[in-house]
């Protein structure tokens, strides 16, 4: 029998504003089912226990049969052909060990500290850049003019996308983070927006790749694209497709949030927001605490393969699981006065970056650029006030952040 519907409360669009109250519930029973069969777990420690679960997969898509080319026969004809090898060469991040391991280990030797920390002169560049555009205004839309192009810029830097193609990625990129929203996957309309994006986002990385070959440049996509020196590439080409197309969504859609949420945080704690202009070095910690406090991934799904007892709750086999990243952020058992925004505290062992083997793998770059972002800004907007509070969000409930954030300015130094 299913528990109870408060995994609804926590889709539903009215709520998004502040979930908090609605976790603070489901955390009365760590594991929880709802009535679409789903499990929720949101404890801390239940969520711990099974973040190395090797019986939860994160392989969990639907099939997608579904229409692409508006020509009947011809996606009778293509889908089942297409469909298999695009499951097949689904992103690692929706794919279980070996195969998800063997991706990761490959990127993962790209995707070096030597190169994120090359960096950082391009973003404080960007940074500086974005805050000079708002000079001589008294309002600015930080989401707009900042958070947004941000990332986009960074992760397209680091991949090599030429900067003029920028643009077009953050429509992309958008569209592609829906996705992984539990309702918007059964919304037809939106598959179909999905689709589309991801066939011109797929054609054009195919290129972009072939270019790579022929004239490679210092970026990850020409060191993942070029062959070794002897032996068969690590990554076949539909790998290398899905692996650049993941880091791109997953480096920007998440970023853009956690600088939104990290601003409208410490804009509500004026204290904070002082600390940090005078003293730049707690940044490392307010970032910290944000990913615990206003963490930009609130959930993430898995599916079980086997049956689970955990904590006095059995999981079903084939029932969708889904991880509350964020209710177990906040809860008391793990964390003292887990409501309150507290840079200084000293235990910040948070899921923000989830855990396990599908820890981010971008958590340093998100770090460098999160941490530039809102010591510039802290130093540089004068007098700082939000126009509206809380701001409008998006409609995500997964990757959660403001719409838009409205804030009044004094001006720019
Ligand atoms: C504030 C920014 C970010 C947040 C909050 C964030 C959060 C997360 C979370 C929660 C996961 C775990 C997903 C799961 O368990 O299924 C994840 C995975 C991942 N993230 Fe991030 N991320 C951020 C930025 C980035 C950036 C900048 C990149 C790359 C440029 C990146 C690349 C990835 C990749 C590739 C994975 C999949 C890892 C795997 O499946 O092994 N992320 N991220």
């Amino acid at each position: 029998m299913p528990e109870d519907t408060l995994f609804a409360e926590v889709l539903d669009p009215a709520n998004r504003a502040d979930p908090y109250p609605i976790y603070a519930r489901l955390r009365e029973k760590p594991v929880s089912r709802q009535s679409d069969g789903s499990v929720v777990v949101s404890t801390h420690a239940a969520i711990r226990s099974l973040i190395f679960d090797p019986r939860l997969s994160s392989e969990d898509l639907p099939p997608s049969r579904r229409p692409r080319t508006g020509n009947p026969i011809k996606d009778w004809l293509l889908n089942p052909i297409k469909d298999r090898i695009v499951t097949a060469h689904r992103p690692l991040i929706f794919r279980d060990p070996p195969d998800h391991d063997t991706l990761r280990g490959v990127v993962m030797r790209e995707f070096s500290v030597t190169r994120v920390q090359a960096l950082r002169q391009r973003v404080e560049r960007d940074v500086d850049a974005l805050i000079e555009d708002c000079r001589g205004r008294d309002e600015i839309c930080l989401v707009e003019d900042f958070s947004y192009p941000l990332p986009v810029a960074v992760i397209c830097d680091m991949l090599g996308v030429p900067e003029k193609d920028e643009p077009q990625f953050q429509s992309w990129a958008s569209q592609l983070a829906t996705a992984l929203e539990p309702d918007t996957r059964h919304d037809e309309a939106s598959r179909h927006r999905t689709a589309a994006a991801f066939d011109a986002i797929s054609g054009y990385m195919r290129a972009l790749i072939r270019e790579k070959r022929r004239r490679p440049t210092p970026d990850l996509l020409s060191a993942l694209a070029a062959p070794p020196p002897n032996g068969k590439p690590a990554m076949g080409d539909f790998d290398l497709i899905s692996t650049a197309i993941l880091l791109l969504v997953a480096g920007h859609e998440t970023t853009v949030n956690l600088i939104t949420n990290g601003m409208l945080t410490l804009l509500r704690h004026p204290h904070e927001w002082d600390k940090l202009r005078a003293d730049p070095e707690r940044a490392p910690r307010v970032i910290e605490e944000l990913l615990r406090y206003e963490p930009p991934v609130h959930f993430r799904t898995r599916k079980a393969l086997g049956t689970i007892e955990i904590a006095g709750h059995t999981i079903p086999k084939g029932a969708p699981v889904i991880l509350l990243f964020a209710a177990a952020n906040r809860d008391p058992a793990r964390f003292a006065d887990p409501d309150r925004f507290d840079p200084d505290r000293d235990d910040v062992q948070h899921f923000g970056f989830g855990g396990g083997l599908h820890y981010c793998m971008g958590a340093p770059l998100a770090r460098i650029e999160t941490e530039i972002a809102l010591v510039a800004l802290s130093r540089r907007l004068v007098a700082p006030r939000l126009l509206s509070d809380p701001p409008p969000y998006r409609s995500g409930a997964s990757l959660r952040g403001p719409e838009q954030l409205g804030i009044g300015i004094g001006g720019v130094v």
